[in-house]
């Protein structure tokens, strides 16, 4: 195999652009390809820009971008690649272009040179199929931005010959990034599992579940992800989004895939995300990613002043969450005994109640309990009915027992003032407290609990009071989807970390995400989302068998 030293890039746009900087850092010489003097030109302007950034940003001195500025050539001749070794085509997602493109390169490059497709949805079985030697022919998969995420995904075909894909590993490796090796499926590893979670989120944004603000800092904070759904979304271009999802969904037909028309009319409007300057967000300039102000920004209404809170229930929960409060600086009724109705009635001048009583109600302490031996705590339903007399109309009552918020309103008498919040672990990225709601619940009552949340130094998120709510509704089908590409055999435990981590900047990948949460519990989520009313297909939330392998073995997916 010819030792990889000049690279051929075709087609400068986003991707194409950022590959040639990945190459031209990793030392090599790069030949990048533009069909007309305007694209070259554009390229050439993003390689510039996102070279000046990181001079800017003290990661390069001048001297080191105009040495990998000097390796890079840009031309609008295809038979400028004459001397590549490796050439690497991004040219727009339409597989006669492909074909076009590498039947050119048939007659271009030397015969033992690499030819390689940066498709995100194409197969490349059918790129390789009618050139001269399929064997040379392999998908290498940047992520967006090329120069930032390290993963590449080498998608190989049954004619791939292994010192190809061995070459490509290794060039890979040169240039410091994490190579996963695949074979030819629609979405590969990073984007099948990618864009059924997109796909979720769509649908829940499209229902009017919660608002696109809300969804963001639910995945971004409370399940700890670089970015949420829709500013990714943007990142990636509605366009390309709509195609791949298309190319999932054909491979798959399975309704947790079906294309979202929310998706369809944004695209067929021209609503294209930051390319367009406009997406799910309005950008200050088409291809930057500063958002504005738009229609859709929420206008915070002013929060009803609240003084007292009162919080019900014994335990760690229970106590955190009264010395936050005091912290925020409310007055804080706390009244550890949910049975003690002397105490309760203290509860009277709260314009908030939170129950946070430690509920056990684990399914084996449950089988372990003899007849006749009540739980620990006091029924919440039971509860809310006296919080509904010892309180006043205007107050609000909160649980943090996964009760269904539309219930305890019936039972208090206050349908219009009774949520379920969710208070999350805290990720690397803050604190997310979910407020569920109903379709009923006064506006006013939100934007105090809102208030009260981000007093308590954590981010507010509302939504419809659905099981799972949005972060564990979108994080946990997730993560089980993973398990199921492993149990269909596609890709490793490490490669789909890795994929993850590496391709969408995950803090881990999602075993390692699985393991730190619990298998017993990711199953236990799904088996609530598919018997409640999550909104979620069921093909989405069935739990994979694999999942349950390891729970009943109560064996982790990573490390030993
Ligand atoms: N080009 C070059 N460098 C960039 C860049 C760009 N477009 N955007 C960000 N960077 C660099 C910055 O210079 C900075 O580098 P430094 O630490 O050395 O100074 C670093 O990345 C972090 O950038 P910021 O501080 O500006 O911003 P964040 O910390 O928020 O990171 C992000 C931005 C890297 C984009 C991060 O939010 C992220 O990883 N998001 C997830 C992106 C993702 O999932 N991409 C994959 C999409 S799917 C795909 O591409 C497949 C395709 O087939 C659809």
């Amino acid at each position: 195999m010819r030792e990889i030293t000049t690279v051929g890039v075709i087609g400068l746009g986003t991707m194409g652009a950022g590959i040639v900087e990945v190459f031209a850092r990793g030392g090599l010489d790069v030949v990048g390809v533009e069909t007309t003097q305007e694209y070259a030109d554009r390229g050439r302007a993003i390689l510039q820009a996102s070279t000046d950034r990181a001079v800017a940003r003290g990661r390069l001195d001048e001297a080191g971008q105009a040495e990998i500025l000097g390796r890079v050539t840009i031309s609008t001749d295809l038979g400028d690649l004459a001397g590549a070794d490796l050439v690497v085509e991004a040219v727009p997602e339409i597989m006669a272009l492909k074909h076009e493109v590498f039947a050119k390169l048939d007659d271009i490059v030397a015969e033992d040179a690499v030819l390689a497709s940066n498709t995100s949805s194409l197969s490349i079985t059918q790129i390789a199929a009618p050139t001269r030697h399929p064997g040379r022919v392999v998908g290498l998969h940047f992520f967006n931005p090329a120069p930032v995420l390290k993963l590449v995904e080498v998608i190989t075909t049954l004619r791939s010959e292994p010192a190809v894909v061995e070459a490509v590993v290794a060039v890979s490796e040169r240039l410091g990034k994490k190579p996963v090796v695949v074979g030819d499926r629609a979405g590969f590893v990073a984007n099948y599992l990618l864009f059924g979670y997109f796909t979720s989120a769509l649908r829940m944004l499209e229902h009017g579940h919660v608002s696109r603000e809300d969804l963001d800092t639910a995945m971004r904070v409370g399940a700890g992800l670089p970015m949420g759904p829709c500013t990714l979304m943007d990142l990636v271009g509605l366009d390309v989004c709509h195609h791949i999802g298309d190319v999932i969904y054909s491979h798959t037909r399975s309704s947790m895939h079906a294309p979202s028309p929310m998706l369809g009319r944004m695209v067929t409007s021209g609503l294209l995300g930051r390319k367009s300057g406009r997406g799910f967000y309005t950008y200050a300039r088409p291809g930057g990613g500063q958002v504005v102000e738009d229609a859709q920004t929420p206008v915070p209404l002013e929060a009803p002043t609240l003084r007292t809170v009162g919080v019900v229930g014994a335990g760690e929960v229970a106590e955190e969450l009264a010395s936050r409060l005091e912290e925020g600086g409310y007055a804080v009724v706390h009244v550890p005994d949910a049975e003690d109705s002397a105490e309760l009635a203290r509860l009277a001048p709260a314009g908030l109640v939170i129950e946070a009583q430690e509920l056990d109600t684990d399914v084996d302490d449950l089988a372990d309990l003899e007849d006749g031996v009540e739980l620990p705590g006091r029924d919440v339903d039971d509860l809310f009915a006296e919080l509904g007399e010892i309180t006043g109309p205007q107050t609000v009552l909160a649980t943090v027992n996964a009760a269904a918020a539309v219930a305890l309103g019936a039972i208090s008498g206050r349908p219009e003032r009774c949520v379920v919040l969710r208070v999350h672990a805290p990720t690397g990225n803050g604190q997310v407290v979910e407020i569920g709601r109903t379709s009923v619940t006064d506006e006013a009552a939100l934007a105090m609990l809102r208030d009260v949340v981000t007093r308590l130094g954590a981010e507010p998120v509302v939504c419809r009071d659905r099981a799972g709510l949005v972060v564990d509704a979108l994080l946990v089908p997730h993560l089980n989807d993973a398990v199921r590409m492993l149990d269909e055999g596609y890709a490793s435990v490490s490669d789909i970390d890795t994929a993850l981590q590496h391709g969408l900047g995950y803090p881990t990948g999602p075993f390692a995400m699985i393991d730190a949460i619990g298998a017993d519990e990711v199953l236990a989520v799904c088996e609530e989302l598919a018997s409640g009313s999550s909104g979620l297909p069921r093909d989405a939330v069935e739990a994979s068998p694999l999942l349950v392998e390891h729970v009943l073995l109560d064996r982790p997916f990573t490390g030993a």
